[in-house]
């Protein structure tokens, strides 16, 4: 799928998933500006896709800090002559990391750190690249959400009730900025093996899904990208305001 002319942030992608993003969008031919709080390792990304003759730059960004991600848009904009795109993956899971307790003993603290990573982050970024994305004559926003929204797995409750929340959000901003012919769609990940370094624990806990599947076996980074890509792509001009699920078949959509 050629993404060239294409030039899209991408949140959340010095690790895990989002690094795949970032990867996968540059080898399609995208500009990609990578915005990470962890700006070495973000650095290190970035460097790895120009070494591979894609285009990239890194933006040691705060999603939580609209001035930060307000400059960083600017800062990408400029750097590639505007903004077509913009995936808001970043998120509080295994880097910062979420708490996997039942909802009596999540803190207060963690609940508001919950929805200002993985809710607030994704209208902040959304808000910051909508100048850009309008002169454009439109563009493409993707909020990566979760398919535990569906399941409702016991424990981070926080984390899961912050995802759920992007689904709204996304339906807002479609119909919103749907005259800018700004399109917004949700992606639901399943429980993929991000971990870069698993433990048993970590590896078991991507295993027990499996069986639930209708693809049988462990979901990982690579499965996300295509989706993702072509959501970037013209192939989904006409597709807005859709939550889709890549689960292997776990969980469907809907009541
Ligand atoms: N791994 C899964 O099973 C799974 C399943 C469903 C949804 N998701 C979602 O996909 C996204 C990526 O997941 P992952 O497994 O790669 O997570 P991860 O924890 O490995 O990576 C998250 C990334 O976000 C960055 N980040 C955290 N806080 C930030 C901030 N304030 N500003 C900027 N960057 C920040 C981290 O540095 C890291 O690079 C997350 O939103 C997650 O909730 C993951």
């Amino acid at each position: 799928m050629s993404l060239s002319g294409k030039s899209v942030i991408v949140t959340g992608s010095a690790h895990g998933i989002g690094r795949a993003y970032a990867e996968r969008l540059a080898a399609d031919g995208a500009n990609v500006a990578l915005l990470d709080i962890d700006g070495p390792r973000n650095r290190e990304v970035a460097a790895g896709i120009v070494e591979r003759g894609g285009s990239a730059i890194a933006i040691e960004t705060d999603m939580r800090q609209y001035a930060q991600v307000e400059a960083a848009a600017a800062q990408a904009a400029s750097a590639f002559g505007g903004l077509t795109g913009l995936i808001n993956n970043c998120g509080m899971l295994n880097v910062v990391p979420v708490s996997r307790v039942t909802l009596e003993h999540i803190t207060d603290e963690e609940w508001d750190e919950a929805f200002r990573v993985n809710t607030k982050s994704a209208w902040y970024g959304a808000k910051a690249v909508l100048p850009y994305l309008k002169a454009n004559g439109g563009g493409s926003i993707v909020n990566i959400a979760s398919s535990t929204i569906l399941i409702g797995p016991a424990t981070r409750g926080h984390y899961i009730a912050s995802k759920s929340a992007l689904i709204g959000l996304t339906r807002v901003m479609a119909r919103e900025w749907g005259d800018h012919w700004i399109r917004v769609n949700a992606v639901c990940p399943g429980s993929i093996l991000s971990e870069e370094d698993p433990d048993e624990a970590a590896l078991a806990m991507r295993n027990r899904p499996v069986s639930l599947r209708m693809l049988k076996r462990v979901e990982l980074p690579g499965d996300m990208v295509g989706t993702i890509a072509f959501l970037q792509s013209d192939d989904s001009a006409f597709m807005t305001g859709q939550v889709l699920l890549v689960d292997g078949g776990q969980s469907f959509v809907g009541v």
